[in-house]
């Protein structure tokens, strides 16, 4: 069985005084989720401090953006190594910074590369916008997005599936319709990797989760936990939704 994760992409948000203070009212909320992988991506400045209140706990960290070069003229850029002195994780590819920051598959799977040889773990993020889902275009684009974003990696990665027209809308995928085109990943996964890796790699999925919407992605057969935006900036808000993942794994 695969490990729920629940992730919580802090984005840009929470300076290193109001960092600590989530994280310090998070701690003793997730002390029962046991059978849930609960990891923080705060912004880069917070790694370090927030790396010292979690010691001794099961929570772990990870930051939201990294450069593939190893160090060098890269002004404003974070270096593998520099993840990796405080985090296990580091999201890629997200759709704001693919929006944004001019990021392609091409850098995605440079990043992709640099962040396995570095002993990171990438929780890299597909998805598609509201055009190219109403064209019925969701499984081609991050069909693509997986075949050229994990071109010759291996299979120690996670994948976030983020339909671009549900976060930060509101406008939370189904259930359903969020496991169907994690199916399609999974099985493209299985082309890359084989089936046996593909059915180990945790798919999660990103869009408007929240404590309400948690339970109904996580009781899908393909979905393995959410990566978080919003909700994941109240600790209350964030345990409810590892609180759901834990039920779902003591269902099973
Ligand atoms: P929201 O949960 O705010 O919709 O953001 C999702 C997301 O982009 C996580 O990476």
């Amino acid at each position: 069985m695969r490990t729920p994760i629940v992730a919580g992409n802090w984005k840009m948000n929470k300076t290193v005084a109001e960092a600590r203070e989530l994280v310090s009212e998070i701690v003793p909320l997730m002390k029962e989720m046991t059978d849930v992988k609960v990891v923080l991506c705060p912004p880069a400045p917070a790694l370090l401090p927030i790396a010292a209140l979690l010691e001794g706990t099961q929570i772990r960290l990870g930051a939201q953006n990294m450069h593939w070069e190893a160090s060098g003229a890269y002004t404003g850029e974070l270096a593998p190594a520099m993840v990796a002195e405080f985090g296990r994780f580091v999201i890629i590819g997200h759709s704001e910074r693919r929006a944004y920051f001019g990021e392609t598959d091409e850098t995605v799977n440079k990043k992709v590369h640099a962040a396995q040889a570095t002993g990171l773990t990438p929780i890299v993020c597909v998805g598609e916008t509201l055009e190219e889902n109403e064209a019925s275009q969701t499984s081609a684009v991050v069909s693509r997005q997986i075949k050229e974003g994990l071109k010759d990696v291996n299979a120690d990665l996670i994948i976030a599936y983020e339909p671009i027209w549900a976060i930060g809308t509101g406008l939370a995928a189904t259930g359903e319709m969020a496991n169907e085109t994690i199916k399609t990943i999974r099985a493209v996964l299985a082309e890359l990797f084989g089936t046996a890796k593909a059915e180990e790699i945790r798919i999660l999925y990103g869009g408007s989760v929240k404590g309400s919407n948690a339970a109904e992605f996580f009781s899908q057969s393909d979905i393995d936990g959410a990566l978080v935006g919003g909700a994941a900036l109240k600790a209350d808000g964030f345990a409810e939704i590892a609180a759901a993942a834990q039920n779902e794994v003591t269902k099973k």
